[in-house]
């Protein structure tokens, strides 16, 4: 931890396109029996759009909350396919993830239309968890932070309120590969990451914001990761589709939360 700041860990389950409804409304059931007792951190599922309504009604009662994977930055209007700020809330959404590196490469999202749509969740009351990271090639050719800077500054500015601002740092060749990025280089980054939001917000505030680390997550490597003084928590594909892996993600955040209180 900084100085005395504690940041309550945040697990995030990025669900992706994933999951009937009969196998949904399973791996919450399995979720909220894997969690029973774990206290201190946050929990959140992002299912795909369609299962919003029934996840909403299957988390009632337990501490798991709503995100969606994505929102348009208008409220309403004649855009065929999208979903907006507002019918996200309306479903019972908290968060929002916007930049996945999936949108940024399939569906050639960017610094303008993700500026928008951070000022338009925030501005309609939903946490934006926007996410961050570079591809392989620019991993080894040393712009890691010129990209990670990029992105931030493309987007991040001081309108947009830190305390509804969670930062995932995603480093694309990490995801999905099974190849994690090993603690030091995620603490790196996400402390380069800090400094950036510090410049623009003040340290008193950059201390305040979550950054999740995402990429391959999983039950074996969760500890480690989250032992990291700027990882704040996870944002967790594959592993989160499988009820005891999310739940064992999740006791690793707690266990470290109850060591650092
Ligand atoms: P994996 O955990 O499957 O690598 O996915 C990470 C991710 O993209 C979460 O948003």
């Amino acid at each position: 931890m900084d100085g005395e700041v504690m940041r309550t860990p945040l697990i995030a389950g990025n669900w992706k396109m994933h999951k009937t409804l009969t196998e949904a409304r399973e791996l919450v059931k399995g979720i909220r029996e894997g969690i029973e007792g774990i206290s201190g951190v946050e929990v959140l599922i992002c299912p795909p759009f369609q299962h919003l309504l029934p996840m909403a009604g299957a988390i009632d009662g337990s501490p798991i909350m709503l995100g969606a994977q994505n929102a348009h930055y208008e409220p309403q209007g004649a855009f065929t396919g999208e979903v907006s700020v507002p019918m996200l809330k309306d479903a019972g959404c908290t968060h929002v993830i916007l930049g996945h590196s999936e949108r940024r490469q399939y569906f050639a999202e960017g610094g303008p239309l993700l500026a928008k749509k951070v000022r338009a969740a925030v501005a309609g009351g939903l946490n934006a968890i926007f996410c961050v990271g570079e591809i392989l090639e620019e991993r080894e050719a040393g712009r890691t932070q010129a990209v990670v800077e990029r992105h931030i500054s493309d987007v991040i500015r001081a309108d947009v309120p830190a305390e509804r601002l969670i930062i995932a740092y995603e480093p694309v060749w990490a995801i999905g590969t099974g190849r994690t990025a090993t603690p030091g280089q995620a603490q790196e980054v996400q402390a380069f990451i800090r400094s950036m939001l510090a410049s623009t917000y003040g340290q008193a505030m950059a201390d305040a914001v979550r950054i999740l680390y995402g990429g391959s997550v999983k039950p074996s490597n969760a500890a480690d990761l989250l032992a990291q003084p700027d990882i704040d928590g996870a944002l967790v594909g594959g592993a989160c589709l499988v009820a005891a892996d999310f739940a064992a993600i999740i006791k690793a955040a707690g266990i470290r939360a109850a060591a650092s209180s």
